[in-house]
């Protein structure tokens, strides 16, 4: 087995490359680090040399929606329009729970990840999409994306975060499984309101800003899993948190 992690030096992609090659995998890592360019279609198809299997774990900074669907959409067309032609057989792509097709809110990022599925079931290449809920050591970023002028806006909508090592072991499971899944789900064992996960995560660190609940956007539920999914066992580190019911 050969596989290219296709933003292999990022938060995600680092962990996976350490955890397959423990286990004797041969990885090659695709980022722009690497010298591979998914947009401007540079390295690779060198870099996709001898691969049989494309663990995609890109990411972009932009939030707006013609700069998130740009870069997904057109990163995983040449992933797979080469990827076929370097004869790989399993796709696995990174996603996030509650942007599946007619799921996402109207939230750029969001439009850009249901781009990315769509390109991905379109490419040819059997697949399995991994959807994620948040990350645990990811809500304080959370926090930071929901401030406007100091404050904190979150709605009670349910958040249910994942450890991300045990996100990490579903991703080298699915790959040396080699059998595509279809779609897949991973959540925490615990569910909170988002207002109550980011009020006391900013208090135990120490964090003055106030935290304000306001109206949903959406659905309560559009970040948790709605159908079968993989229940993690780590729990929220912060204990003092009240969990949804
Ligand atoms: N955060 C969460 O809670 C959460 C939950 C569920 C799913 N996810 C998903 O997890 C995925 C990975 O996130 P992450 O935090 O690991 O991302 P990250 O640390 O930002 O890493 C992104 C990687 O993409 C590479 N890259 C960006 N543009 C590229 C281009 N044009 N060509 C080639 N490589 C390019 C970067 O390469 P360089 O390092 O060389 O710049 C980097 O290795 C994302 O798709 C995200 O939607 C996140």
């Amino acid at each position: 087995m050969k596989v290219l992690i296709a933003g292999g030096r990022g938060r995600v992609g680092a962990k996976v490359a350490d955890a397959l090659e423990a286990r004797g995998v041969e990885v090659v890592s695709g980022g722009l680090d690497d010298g591979v360019d998914y947009l401007a279609g540079t390295g690779v198809a060198e870099a996709l040399e001898g691969v049989d299997t494309i663990i995609n774990v890109l990411n972009t900074g932009r939030f707006d929606k013609d700069g998130a669907v740009g870069f997904f959409e057109g990163s995983t067309r040449t992933l797979t329009t080469e990827g076929l032609r370097a004869g790989v057989t399993h796709h696995i792509l990174l996603s996030i729970v509650g942007v599946g097709e007619g799921d996402a809110s109207d939230v750029g990022y969001y439009l850009g990840k249901v781009a990315q599925e769509r390109a991905v079931k379109a490419g040819g290449i059997p697949y399995t999409i991994v959807r994620s809920t948040q990350f645990q050591s990811y809500i304080g970023v959370l926090a930071d994306q929901h401030t406007v002028d100091g404050t904190v806006l979150a709605p009670r909508d349910y958040i249910q975060p994942v450890d991300l090592d045990e996100l990490v072991a579903l991703l080298v499971e699915v790959t040396l499984e080699a059998q595509p899944r279809g779609e897949v789900e991973i959540a925490g064992p615990e569910r909170f309101h988002l207002d109550d996960l980011l009020r006391g995560t900013l208090a135990a660190s120490g964090d003055p800003r106030p935290v304000v609940t306001v109206e949903s956007a959406g659905t309560i539920d559009a970040m948790v899993p709605r159908g079968a999914y993989r229940v993690g066992t780590v729990l929220f580190p912060l204990r003092d948190i009240p969990v949804a019911h």
